[in-house]
Parts: C-alpha cells; sequence; structure tokens
C-alpha cells in the first residue's frame, strides 16, 4: 500500500537512478574517449587505456616483418596465439611518405584491422630520421638531398650515414611525416584505441670516433655558449642528476667544454637529439597525444660514446632529455646485456614509469618476471618475437616466453593491483649472475631464491630461474615463477620470530577460477623447507606461510 508520499519516495528514487545511469553513460563515453594515459599511482607509472590500468604483455617484431600489409595476416595471429597482448611495429618514413607530400598508410591500416581481429594492441615505433643512430629509413627524396638534409661528419671530415640534427628543413620534414601519421592513427582509432603508444624515432644517437657531429653547424654550436635553459634546469635539478653527469657539470662555465668538461661531446649532442625529436613529438601531439617515449641503446662496460650512439636517452644524460624534450613522456631501455636489473633499476625513478621496449628473447621469460614484480614496469616486450616457434628450438628443456605470458595474462588484474599496492617484488638469477643468492622483502618476510641445482634429481637443471612475489593477504603468497629453490625467513626488520612454510599449492586458472593442481609435500618442497620450483615451466605456488616464538627466549 503506497500512499502519496511513498509514490513520490519511489518516482524521486527512479529518477536519482535515471540520472545515475545517465551520468555513468556520460562518463564512460568520456573515459573512452580519452586517448591512452601515462598515470603515476603511489610512486608507480601505469599505462591506462580506456580508464583502466592496462599490462603490456608485449613483443617487437624483427626490423623487416612489417614492410607489407600481408605480413600482418601471417604473424599477428600467431602472435596472439603467444598470450602477446601489444605488438610493438615499426613505421618507417620510407614506406608512409614515399614521395614528398604524398602519404599512404595502407599498410598500417592493415595491421590495425587485423590487430583488431586479434584482440591486439598495437605500439607504433616511428622510424623517421633515425634507427640505430642511421637514417636508412628516411625516404629516398630525403637521403638523396644532402644540401637540403645534411649529413653529420665525422671526426675525419667525412659525410655519414646519419642525417644531422643541425638540418632545419630534416626537422620539420620529419615533424610534418609525424604529425600527418598521428593525425592518421587518431582518424581510424582514436574510438578503438588499438594503438596505445608511440616511440619517437629508434635508439638516437651520433656513431663515430669522437661522439660528436663535426659539420660546420655542429663546430660553430659547440664552440657557443651552452643555452641557458639547459644550465639553469640542470642546476634546478642538481640533486635528480646522474652521477655521471653530476660529476661534470659546472654551472659557472659558458661554452660546452667549460660546463660539461670530459662529457661535453656527449652532453652537446644529447641536447640537439632533444631538441629534435621534442619537435617531432610536439608535432605528433597535436595531432593526437598518445604517451610517447625514447628508446635507448646501452654502453657495453668499457665502451666509449660514439662507440654506442653518443647523446641518446641512456642514464647519463636523461635529464638533458627531460629539459630539451617535453613533449616525450618517458624513457626506456633497450636491453641486450647480462645484467638487466641493473639497467631497469637505472630507468626506474619517481618520474620515469618502467617500461622494457627491447629485450633479449632467450632470457625473457625471466627478465620479465622481475620486471613487472620488482622495477613494477607497466609493460616488458622482447625483440623478434616472430622468429620465435616450439619448432625452432633445439630442446624442449626451456621455458617458453608464451608459456610465461599465458601465466601472466591470467595474472594481469593481480598483478596491476599488487603494482599498484607496492605489494608486489620480483628476482631473476642467471648461471652468470654476480649475486647467485637473492632475496626480496614483502609482508613481514624474506624470499631467498638460488638456481635450482639439486633436488629433485629428475627434474631438469636450469641456468635461469625467476621469481615475482604478489602479497595475496597476510601470510599467504602467490610466488610465481620457474628455476628456483626458495627458502622463506622473518623479516628481522618486522619482528624477531621464526617463519615457517605452512603450505605450498601449484595452482592454476580454469574457467576464472582459481584451482589447487598440487600440493606440495614430502620431497617435492624438501620436507616442508623450501618451494622446489619446476625447471621447465612456469607455475602459480600459492604459500602460505606462519610464524612462531623460540620457545628458548622465554
Ligand atoms: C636494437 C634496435 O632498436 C632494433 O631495431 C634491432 O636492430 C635490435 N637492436 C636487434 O638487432
Amino acid at each position: 500500500m503506497f500512499g502519496a508520499r511513498g509514490i513520490e519516495i519511489t518516482f524521486t528514487l527512479k529518477k536519482s537512478v535515471l540520472l545515475l545511469g545517465i551520468a555513468a553513460v556520460i562518463c564512460s563515453t568520456a573515459a573512452a574517449e580519452q586517448p591512452p594515459t601515462i598515470s603515476f599511482t603511489s610512486g608507480t607509472g601505469q599505462l591506462i587505456v580506456r580508464g583502466k590500468p592496462f599490462l603490456v604483455l608485449g613483443g617487437e617484431l624483427a626490423n623487416s616483418s612489417a614492410g607489407t600489409a600481408a605480413q600482418a595476416d601471417t604473424i599477428l595471429p600467431k602472435l596472439a596465439q603467444m598470450h602477446i597482448n601489444t605488438v610493438l611495429m615499426p613505421v618507417a618514413w620510407e614506406q608512409i611518405e614515399p614521395a614528398e607530400g604524398h602519404f599512404d598508410f595502407s599498410i598500417l591500416d592493415r595491421w590495425t584491422e587485423v590487430a583488431r581481429k586479434q584482440n591486439l594492441h598495437l605500439v607504433i615505433l616511428w622510424f623517421g630520421s633515425w634507427k640505430n643512430a642511421f637514417s636508412e629509413y628516411a625516404p629516398d627524396w630525403v637521403k638523396s638531398d644532402t644540401a637540403r638534409f645534411p649529413r653529420a661528419i665525422s671526426a675525419e671530415g667525412l659525410p655519414t650515414e646519419i642525417l644531422s640534427t643541425f638540418g632545419g628543413e630534416t626537422v620539420r620534414s620529419d615533424a610534418r611525416a609525424f604529425g600527418a601519421l598521428m593525425r592518421h592513427i587518431r582518424e581510424i582509432d582514436a574510438e578503438q584505441q588499438t594503438v596505445v603508444m608511440v616511440q619517437v624515432e629508434n635508439e638516437i644517437g651520433f656513431l663515430g670516433r669522437g661522439g660528436r657531429d663535426r659539420s660546420a653547424a655542429a663546430n660553430r654550436a659547440f664552440q657557443g655558449t651552452v643555452p641557458s635553459e639547459l644550465t639553469r634546469g640542470l642546476e634546478q635539478h642538481r640533486l635528480q642528476l646522474s652521477p655521471e653527469l653530476a660529476e661534470s657539470f659546472k654551472s659557472g662555465g659558458h661554452t660546452w667544454s667549460e660546463v660539461f668538461g670530459a662529457n661535453a661531446d656527449e652532453v652537446f649532442m644529447a641536447w640537439h637529439y632533444a631538441v629534435f625529436v621534442n619537435k617531432v613529438a610536439q608535432a605528433g601531439k597535436k595531432e593526437y597525444a598518445l604517451p610517447m617515449y625514447l628508446n635507448a641503446q646501452l654502453p657495453a662496460p668499457l665502451e666509449r660514446a660514439g662507440e654506442y650512439p653518443s647523446g641518446g636517452p641512456h642514464p647519463y644524460y636523461q635529464e638533458v632529455y627531460r629539459i630539451g624534450a617535453p613533449s616525450i613522456d618517458f624513457y626506456s631501455p633497450d636491453i641486450y646485456w647480462p645484467n638487466f636489473d641493473y639497467w631497469v633499476q637505472r630507468y626506474q625513478s619517481a618520474r620515469n614509469p618502467v617500461f622494457v621496449p627491447e629485450a633479449r628473447l632467450d632470457s625473457a621469460p625471466y627478465n620479465a618476471l622481475y620486471a613487472y614484480g620488482q622495477a613494477r614496469a607497466f609493460g616488458f616486450s622482447p625483440f623478434g618475437v616472430d622468429s620465435e616457434s616450439r619448432a625452432s628450438k633445439q630442446s624442449d628443456a626451456k621455458p617458453e616466453l608464451s608459456d610465461f605470458y599465458a601465466v601472466l595474462a591470467d595474472l594481469s588484474d593481480v598483478i596491476l593491483d599488487k603494482q599498484e599496492h607496492d605489494q608486489c617484488r620480483g628476482l631473476v638469477v642467471h648461471a652468470n649472475s654476480s649475486r647467485p643468492t637473492q632475496t626480496v622483502a614483502l609482508g613481514g618476510y624474506l624470499f631467498e631464491a638460488t638456481l635450482s641445482r639439486s633436488w629433485p634429481a629428475k627434474s631438469l637443471l636450469t641456468d635461469d630461474g625467476a621469481v615475482m612475489v604478489l602479497e595475496m593477504k597476510p601470510d599467504e603468497f602467490y610466488l610465481v615463477g620457474a628455476g628456483l629453490t626458495v627458502s622463506v625467513f622473518r623479516d628481522p626488520d618486522t619482528d624477531d620470530r621464526t617463519a615457517g612454510i605452512a603450505s605450498i599449492e601449484q595452482i592454476s586458472k580454469a574457467n576464472g577460477q582459481w584451482v589447487v593442481d598440487r600440493r606440495l609435500n614430502g620431497d617435492e618442497s624438501n620436507q616442508g623447507r623450501q618451494l622446489l620450483m619446476d625447471a621447465r615451466t612456469i607455475h602459480v605456488y600459492r604459500v602460505k606461510l606462519y610464524t612462531y616464538s623460540d620457545v628458548r627466549s622465554h
């Protein structure tokens, strides 16, 4: 029985529900229309796509894999089967602007279409003026007109295959082409958001003795005064400078040599590359403001600037880039050297989200766990993924990237949540690691890991191992990994109790639910004392722990 008042309340309620509904539709439409963006939460950067954090399980194509439209049809379905969710694909300047001012996006259109069918996202790698320092991917009409598009000059006084950063026409033309590309992506994709990010150029920097362009324009600028914008900016961020830059930076001087001493050539190049790419990125963002980043070729031990691309966005001079290239959102390492964790750490800061666009394919499964778990990376992407196939493997002894990605895909939402709340850790051990035993602390416990080398005797031993530790609730963790023996201790910084393992279950996801595949006991848990991971493939282990006081102390 409703009186007049009851009817009024029902009507008001219905009206509110309707209004809420309309508001929700408006909000979700607004969120969908926002281009992907980078957001910093609790000290970690996440990629937001359609209003939600997105974990990139990436793979970069080999350089000659996306030069035709038809290649999309064969390559992308295979990558989707490998549980890759984002493909990093080159788009070459020569491909989209074969004749000046005439653009052709047909190859990209087909790749985007096939990517959508396969439920894949794309990151576009703009191979414009530079790819691995050189200018091979610029169109013929650029490469052949050295008067209009000047080359960098070597220390021997010879023209190189590298476009000079001092070419005014070069930067204008590159920026115009990149702007056209971004406009096209907005037109075909702003709604669907298949393309989530763009890398501007590829591994820029000057390769050659002396590490600096010696063209007349470059020499004049090098003799001149360092722009005050740069010295002021470095002065303001003095505490954030890398040790390498801090060591040589003297704000009192005028010329590059006075201000940057022995590093003058490289800082000079870094500044001019930064200013150039900023103009290119700016032109692109004006059309469609996707997140844009630069990738770096990293110096090998003892290599000098010029032996690796001098002035690239490697960690030493990143602050120079931040001042010269404000349109770039973040910087990324291409890690082919063995000390993966060291290089990731050099890119991890409160101002730089971690995204690894290139890494060695053979150690990728392990390094991925370190990147997502310890560095809270929003993405990881080994290079040349389209060359990976089970048939090409010498033996089936090594875990496959696709197996790792399958598990990480099941865990994506959990990982993103734990990254945001700083409830994840990770470590990676290789046979040649400088620290064969590694430890991470989480939730009051220490997790100490070494390569599985002894038991169980029949299982295959491995030269690589990694684990990601996720704190699910107090005293309960998911340990995700392969190839390690893990011991758990109470963290003495928490209290003086002793830790024990209550149970270890190997779990997997079936029909959206986690189910227990095996409970590890006896020989399989070293009599309840350690987690012995499978060396051949990745698993998720649910480990419950307990603590007790040492009775002798009472
Ligand atoms: C780094 C480059 O960025 C990639 O394009 C590719 O050339 C790899 N090196 C491996 O060769």
